[in-house]
């Protein structure tokens, strides 16, 4: 949502004080030529005004040629030609009598167009009269693999749920260890709906969030390393280590046969991150197989499994034993990052554990976000946000393939709000450099590599807005189409293979042999090719913490 406050104190019409407060965001570099406004329904909700008064005002800006309509898209902030200095100048003065664009709005719509903080400083031509912003650090907009889309749409019911807490009676003492009961009753029915995982109330635990929950679940397990995919989820790596234990690099697309010496191996089967790929299911049996013999538990994280837009969800491992599998869920892509909620299902044994040391830590979620977690489920308003989300990542992902196609490599299905693509490693800088002229921070995928020697980049296009996917995208394509080299497709016709060939996949996990695979294919590349070559600088058990699978 625009951050606008409106005064009913002031004299100014309702209508007039919006109008000012777009231009003053305009002219001060908050909303670029491009961005898209909200609906004037959804303004109206969120400013808590008739819709008439933001249909005034964008009345009055599109006459001005501040804002400019797209048939069927809705209103746009005009292109720098339609702001002509004297028009500015004077909105400029206006302005001051302007309320001041109020500081980032509430979650969870911090990252919904338009208001996320923005980049790059605006640079127009044109415009000498107009106030310039006060330097700022640059903020990049990131595209970032785990921020989802929310719809600005939907601000009502996120706020009923707000109301309604405000209005409940908190519970008198410390609340129950495993979460709020009715919260854990919608959660079991969710479960078994939309992910096959039967479970009864009392066998979830509420968590903050996956990480939470991770970090819980590993201070009950008894002790040993942890296998974790590589490339994989940055966060679950630092959890491990933070626990002090050992991390077992395993390549992410390789199957897991052998934990003995693991406590656990954390795994992202619906869509392994930041691969992409369904976990088979002869991996998954192998998985499940090789706990059963390691007595290991496999940490299921479900994070982004109900984001499927050509096939339904891919049922959860923990769908298949109950028993060795702990499974991790969270609110944080189908309600908001920053609600900090999850859902841990564990083994019976550690359940228990974990309960029992909770009813002395009352190491809860805080009683209002479950509260209110309990509305969005009941009212269907997770369901909405995935619905809407879902058809937004169905448009984005193939426009994103489409345009990353002839200079990348897609590694895994389109699914979820990112897609990974293979290049050299030069290919990849230059393109995250593009990326960063252009206001934009561009994830490399050797930053989520241990061990593994992959190289290219992970595009989240959940948390940005139409505009600015096309504008990165342009630029990250000018970045890889502009160098030496410049086509990963020929980059991989050098190394006669693809990236995601499972020998080169393979990392190198320990240093007394035990897990160590074959370095072939690491070696045989050169520098065009999307796997990095070994630096010397970069121990090869660079993954490890030290501590050897026994
Ligand atoms: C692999 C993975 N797991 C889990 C999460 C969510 O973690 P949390 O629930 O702590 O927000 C993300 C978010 O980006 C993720 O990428």
């Amino acid at each position: 949502m625009l951050p606008v406050r409106l005064d009913r104190a002031r004299p100014e019409p309702l209508p007039a004080q919006l109008a000012g407060a777009v231009r003053a965001l305009v002219t001060g570099g908050t909303l670029t030529a491009g961005d898209r406004l909200p609906s004037s329904r959804a303004l109206a909700a969120d400013l808590g005004v008739a819709r008439a008064v933001v249909e005034q005002a964008y009345d009055q800006l599109l006459a001005e040629a501040w804002v400019e309509t797209r048939r069927g898209s809705g209103t746009y902030v005009a292109s720098g030609g339609a702001l002509p200095p004297a028009v500015s100048t004077t909105h400029a003065r206006a302005s001051a009598h302007a309320p001041a664009p109020a500081p980032e709005p509430a979650a969870p719509h911090a990252s919904a167009p338009p208001t996320r903080p923005r980049t790059r400083p605006r640079t127009r031509t044109g415009t000498g009269t107009r106030p310039q912003p006060a330097t700022r650090e640059p903020q990049l907009v990131r595209l970032d693999a785990g921020t989802p889309w929310i719809d600005p749409r939907h601000l009502a019911g996120w706020r009923r749920a707000w109301r309604e807490v405000s209005v409940a009676a908190a519970p008198r003492g410390y609340p129950d260890p495993r979460g709020l009961p009715d919260l854990r009753e919608a959660l079991a029915e969710r479960l078994a709906r939309t992910r096959g995982v039967q479970v009864q109330p009392d066998e979830i635990l509420v968590t903050a969030g996956s990480t939470d929950g991770l970090r819980q679940l590993l201070g009950a397990l008894p002790p040993g390393d942890v296998l974790v995919e590589d490339p994989g989820y940055r966060a679950a790596v630092e959890m491990v280590r933070a626990a002090g234990r050992g991390v077992v690099d395993h390549p992410g697309l390789e199957p897991v046969t052998d934990l003995a010496g693991c406590a656990a191996a954390y795994v992202t089967p619906a869509h392994q991150h930041p691969l992409g790929r369904v976990m088979p299911a002869a991996d998954r049996l192998a998985l499940l197989a090789a706990a059963r013999e390691a007595r290991a538990v496999v940490v299921e994280d479900d994070y982004d499994s109900e984001f499927r837009y050509d096939v339904a969800p891919v049922p959860a491992l923990a769908a298949l034993d109950r028993s060795r599998v702990a499974y991790l869920g969270t609110a944080s892509k189908s309600v908001s990052p920053s609600l900090r909620l999850g859902w841990l299902v564990a083994p019976p044994e550690i359940h228990e554990r974990l309960v029992r040391r909770r009813t002395v830590t009352h190491d809860t979620p805080p009683w209002p976000t479950q509260r209110a977690m309990l509305t969005l489920l009941r009212d269907g308003w997770a369901d909405k946000v995935v619905r809407t989300a879902r058809r937004v990542y169905a448009d984005r992902a193939p426009r994103v393939a489409s345009a990353m196609a002839s200079h990348a490599e897609l590694a895994g299905p389109l699914a979820g709000m990112y897609s990974t693509w293979l290049t050299d490693p030069a290919a990849a800088e230059r393109a995250r450099a593009a990326g960063r002229a252009a206001g934009f921070d561009v994830p490399l995928l050797a930053d989520y590599c241990r061990s593994a020697r992959l190289t290219g980049l992970v595009l989240g296009f959940g948390g940005v807005t139409d505009a600015e996917l096309d504008r990165a995208l342009e630029a990250i394509i000018n970045g890889l189409t502009d160098g030496p080299g410049a086509d990963a497709a020929s980059g991989r016709a050098a190394t006669g293979a693809s990236p995601l060939r499972s020998d080169v996949l393979r990392t190198e996990t320990s240093q007394n042999g035990d897990r160590q695979t074959s370095k072939e294919g690491v070696e045989a590349v050169d520098a065009a090719s999307p796997v990095r070559p070994a630096s010397p600088a970069t121990p090869r058990a660079a993954g490890r913490t030290g501590r050897r699978p026994r």
